[in-house]
């Protein structure tokens, strides 16, 4: 048998370079146990849990998969150091860290004999995780689901730029969801992919079904990067939507759009389901989804696909 080996499978003793984004409310211990049972690596995504909540994920992760898995850490939301201490407590090996400086916490995770990933929009911060001692990046363009940069650099124009800048190694992520955009990721220069929109879309994610099928129907030109001023985050159109796009249009406050989008509103949306009023994150990519999948089966798509394509070349 042929075993795929490279940076970033040999950093994470992982069989395939594909990984799964750590993404609040839906990524918890039973879709990361099933992407790294799938070969690639699992990610849980702390941002929308407590920290008794993480802890019980990570016990449940590890019962439900023997491979590496990851916990991601935004560290623009509350509960940050617990929540590092209890990484750290039940030993996970690899933390992608995101949305913050990357200097708070690398070193600490790195005492603690953990692999550290932080995820960046621009090859400048990718030169600031580089120097905090990161293990290696993730490369998020502007297609990407979730939080983004300002500059809205596409994943194209970011992954070559931000490879030439660094040496350690590059994880694209944005508009990936099938093996033919992952072949085109790793020729611009990553050594693997992050996926979030498409697992949405799987079994396992634990977001409400109502978001899950609304991402289904999402066609081309259904997304928009919103709330630039607050913190930037790719929105599915819908009626929230709208009130921030009039209220960005009438050149509203910081503290007017903090108003607007109050507290709890992507539980609202992504997990509770209410596509009118709730927050929901997803990326370009969503113009390609068109079913609910396993997990499992997600992984082993793309990379068939990746490793069909990457053949094809040589014929
Ligand atoms: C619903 C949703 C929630 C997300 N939540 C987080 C998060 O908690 N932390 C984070 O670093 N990125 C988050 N992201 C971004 C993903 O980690 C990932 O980088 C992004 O989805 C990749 O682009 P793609 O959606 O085109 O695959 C989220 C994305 C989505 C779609």
């Amino acid at each position: 048998m042929n075993v795929f080996s490279n940076e970033i499978t040999r950093l994470f003793n992982i069989e395939k370079p594909i990984i799964q984004a750590g993404m609040i409310w839906a990524s918890g211990w039973q879709l990361a146990s099933a992407v790294s049972n799938a070969g690639g690596l699992g990610i849980i995504g702390s941002g929308s849990m407590y920290p008794n909540v993480l802890k019980e994920h990570i016990i449940k992760c590890k019962a439900a998969t023997d491979k590496p898995f990851a916990v991601n850490v935004p560290l623009l939301y509350p509960n940050i150091e617990e929540h590092i201490q209890i990484i750290i407590e039940n030993k996970v090996p690899i933390v992608f860290t995101s949305a913050g400086n990357p200097k708070s916490f690398t070193s600490i995770l790195k005492a603690a004999g953990i692999k550290v990933v932080h995820v960046v929009s621009s090859s400048k911060f990718a030169q600031k995780a580089e120097a905090a001692g990161c293990d290696a990046v993730v490369a998020e363009g502007f297609e990407a689901g979730g939080h983004n940069g300002r500059e809205e650099t596409t994943s194209f124009v970011l992954i070559p730029a931000v490879k030439e800048k660094i040496s350690i190694p590059v994880i694209a992520a944005g508009g990936i969801a099938t093996g033919r955009q992952m072949l085109a990721a790793m020729i611009l220069g990553a050594s693997a992919v992050q996926i979030g929109s498409r697992f949405i879309v799987s079994d396992e994610a634990s977001c409400h079904i109502n978001f899950k099928n609304a991402v289904i129907s999402a066609g081309e030109g259904d997304t928009e990067l919103s709330l630039k001023k607050l913190t930037p985050v790719r929105l599915l159109k819908n009626k929230f939507y709208d009130e921030v796009k009039s209220a960005e249009n009438q050149n509203a406050s910081v503290e007017e759009l903090s108003t607007l989008l109050g507290r709890g509103r992507a539980k609202k949306g992504m997990f509770e389901g209410d596509l009118e009023e709730g927050e929901l994150e997803i990326g370009q990519a969503c113009t390609q989804l068109n079913k609910i999948q396993p997990a499992a089966e997600i992984v082993n798509e793309i990379w068939g696909e990746y490793n069909a394509l990457l053949r094809s070349f040589h014929k």
